[in-house]
């Protein structure tokens, strides 16, 4: 018993003289761990070392992977795992981002501001070179039925609903670098705010607008054989007294209404895209029909981020194209040929106009006329 009693004093003892050595040696290694953590940090050393190995391996040592070779994979967009649904809260840096910034805010800009200043520069120059294209025999006095007022009921929509969305989607790409060194960021904000609205709710207005404009006109856009021979001499645009034959259209205006319909439809359908983000997948469902067809190059997996930045930059730029078309369009209907507005402000033009620029409608409605009222035209 005795014995047994000296035993375990002897083991308690033992335990306790090793517990005290192990203090010690921990008393030691701390204030030495602090030192070389301390000039790690004089060195210039990221801390983030601790945090990655968890402490485990300090200093300069590299871990089970390398801290550079991990932050670059962070940096390219590496997907990690988190336990949430959304499985893309595991994606750090999303790489894409940056790109489409550097897009958006360079080239984008840059070139969109040369397509729609340069057609204010190609117009300016016509207006110059050309000036006013007149009626060269004079307005006769007597006017022609053009446009009916359903007619122009979707012109006048679609027209206010683009001219809105032009103004305000430019405001949003150029507003920082233009008006607020004019205005301030206050004021830009207020515009940029309720400009944002009127984007988003006017479309809606320019889609019926271009629907029924396509239900009303598509009949006369077919293109014909004269339209061949209008482009050859460019629509007597540079010239006084060339008047190429037309029918109700001629071949400019086919192109004007062709590059609506097409361009409104992408708008419609990228501006939706935006507006709902995450629930469309158009690009997606684009590339892979494209794959399917041996278009090589694209990319598999269209995340809905990626969608949203294809929109926006396909958005932008079909809508500063359609915009350098549509000034175009604005001059020539306007200041830059006489006779042209009042087919769409009253709906009725002078015959003379009309003889010069649609000769060949003018026959078709005359020939309807003595048919339906036993008279060239309606004189009015
Ligand atoms: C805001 C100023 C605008 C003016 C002054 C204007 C003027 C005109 C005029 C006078 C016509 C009839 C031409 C003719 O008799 O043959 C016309 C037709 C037409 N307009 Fe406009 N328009 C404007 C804006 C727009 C906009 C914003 C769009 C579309 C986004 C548009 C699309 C069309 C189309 C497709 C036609 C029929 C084809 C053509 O004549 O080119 N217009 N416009």
């Amino acid at each position: 018993m005795t014995a047994r009693l000296t035993e375990m004093g002897r083991n308690l003892l033992g335990g306790l003289a090793v517990a005290l050595l192990l203090c010690c040696l921990a008393g030691a290694a701390a204030p030495a761990a602090q030192a070389q953590q301390a000039q790690g940090q004089t060195q210039g050393q990221d801390v983030s070392d601790q945090a990655l190995t968890g402490g485990q391996v300090p200093g300069g040592a590299l871990g089970s992977s390398s801290r550079a070779e991990f932050w670059r994979e962070v940096r390219r967009g590496i997907q990690g795992d988190v336990s949430i649904p959304n499985k893309q809260a595991g994606v750090l840096v999303e790489s894409g981002g940056e790109s489409w910034r550097e897009f958006r805010n360079g080239p984008l800009k840059t070139y969109g501001a040369w397509v729609v200043l340069g057609m204010v520069a190609l117009l300016a120059l016509f207006f110059v070179l050309r000036g006013r294209i007149r009626i060269e025999a004079g307005p006769s006095g007597r006017t022609i039925q053009r446009f009916d007022d359903v007619d122009r009921f979707a012109h006048w929509l679609t027209a206010v609903s683009f001219v809105m969305l032009a103004l305000t989607g430019m405001w949003l790409l150029w507003g920082r670098n233009v008006l607020i060194p004019v205005i301030g960021p206050e004021a830009y904000a207020l515009i940029a705010h309720w400009g944002k609205y009127a984007h988003n709710f006017l479309a809606f207005s320019f889609i019926v607008g271009f629907v029924l404009m396509f239900a009303l006109w598509v009949g006369d856009n077919i293109p014909n054989r004269h339209d061949v021979m209008w482009l050859l001499k460019a629509g007597g645009l540079f010239s006084k007294h060339v008047h190429p034959h037309s029918r109700k259209f001629n071949a400019g205006q086919k192109i004007i209404f062709w590059a609506v319909m097409v361009g409104g439809i992408s708008l419609a359908l990228s501006g939706i895209g935006l507006l709902f983000p995450f629930e469309t997948a158009m690009w997606g469902k684009t590339f892979h029909v494209l794959s399917g067809l041996g278009v090589p190059g694209l990319p598999a997996d269209v995340t809905p981020r990626l969608e949203m930045q294809l929109n926006t930059v396909w958005h932008a730029a079909v809508g500063l194209v359609m915009i350098a078309i549509i000034l175009a369009h604005i001059y020539i209907g306007s200041v830059g040929m006489e006779g042209a507005f009042a087919a769409m402000g009253s709906g009725r033009v002078d015959e003379n106009w009309a003889r010069e620029h649609h000769d060949l409608w003018v026959a078709e409605v005359e020939q309807k006329s003595v048919e339906q009222a036993g008279r060239p035209l309606p004189a009015e």
